[in-house]
């Protein structure tokens, strides 16, 4: 496969993340890689870090590149689609990891039928376990949206959705890993109140959590099926289980990631008015 040329457009978390993976996976080669970052000490420490090129501005680091690369916060993401509107091509493609930024947004700032395809990630992505929603713009074909796949296998699993449901991957899987530390922290506590030593039990709970998501992965069976196989009659688990319906744990989880959805919905429509 050649390999393409490469503009990162604001290599902070994600954007040092994505290039990490994409460099590990051989999909592209330091030397076609160019960043930006909002201040020039950023872009140099990543480019020093990495073996990357930096440019002076995004205008600059978009010239030549098949693929470019939007990882800026919402409220930088209009200056620097504005910046790049005049050099960007019909035969680039841009994808945007900007949340709650519409494709439809990004193509009313780009000129011509420029491809756009919207990209939510999530952290675990930093370890190459992330979990990715795409969706295609108005003019983006296929092929762009497996070349953007492409950029985010290197980092995890990736799924093409419609953009009507990126609100509720945000509520989902972007918003995810914070609800489930929440519950890695709280099987750690109650493995302290029970008497382990807290480095034990946070590594208990901690590879508990993602030994059963790895289970529903891998096996493609369903959880409850697999909740059902780890209860036993009049064991421990169903004792455990009483408590969990009785407190709401699942109510609670389904209401989280409904607010965090609205919280999207509400989000997205602030920054497209
Ligand atoms: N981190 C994730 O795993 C994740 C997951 C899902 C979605 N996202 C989305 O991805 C975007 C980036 O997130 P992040 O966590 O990587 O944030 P971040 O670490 O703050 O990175 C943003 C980068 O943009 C740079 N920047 C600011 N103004 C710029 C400009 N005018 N031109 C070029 N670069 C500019 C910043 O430079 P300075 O550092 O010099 O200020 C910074 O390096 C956000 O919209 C976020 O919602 C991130």
């Amino acid at each position: 496969m050649a390999r393409p040329r490469i503009a990162v457009l604001g290599a902070g978390k994600l954007g040092e993340t994505l290039i990490r993976g994409l460099l590990q996976a051989g999909q592209v080669r330091a030397a076609d890689v160019t960043v930006t970052a909002g201040h020039a000490a950023r872009a140099r420490d990543v480019a020093a870090r990495l073996g990357v090129k930096r440019a002076a501005s995004n205008a600059e680091a978009v010239h030549g590149a098949a693929l470019v690369l939007v990882c800026v916060k919402p409220q930088q993401v209009g200056r620097v689609i504005e910046e790049i509107a005049p050099h960007v091509r019909a035969s680039q493609l841009v994808v945007s990891t900007t949340a709650s930024m519409s494709t439809r947004f990004l193509e009313a700032r780009l000129k011509g039928r420029v491809p756009v395809v919207r990209a939510m990630p999530n952290t675990p992505a930093m370890i190459g376990k992330g979990m990715t929603a795409l969706c295609a713009g108005t003019h983006a074909k296929p092929s762009h949206v497996a070349k953007a796949k492409r950029v985010f296998d290197a980092v995890g699993r990736t799924l093409v959705v419609d953009e009507a449901h990126m609100d509720a991957v945000t509520g989902l899987s972007a918003s995810g890993p914070a609800f489930l530390y929440i519950v890695i922290e709280s099987l750690a506590e109650a493995g302290v109140k029970v008497g382990l030593p807290r480095a034990i039990a946070t590594e208990l709970a901690a590879q508990t959590v993602y030994g059963s998501g790895a289970m529903v992965l891998e096996t493609g069976e369903h959880p409850a099926k697999l909740k059902d196989e780890v209860t036993t009659p009049a064991g421990t688990t169903i004792d455990g289980i009483l408590e969990l319906e009785d407190g709401g744990l699942r109510v609670t989880l389904i209401k989280a990631v409904v607010r965090a959805t609205q919280r999207a919905t509400q989000r997205a429509r602030e920054l497209d008015s």
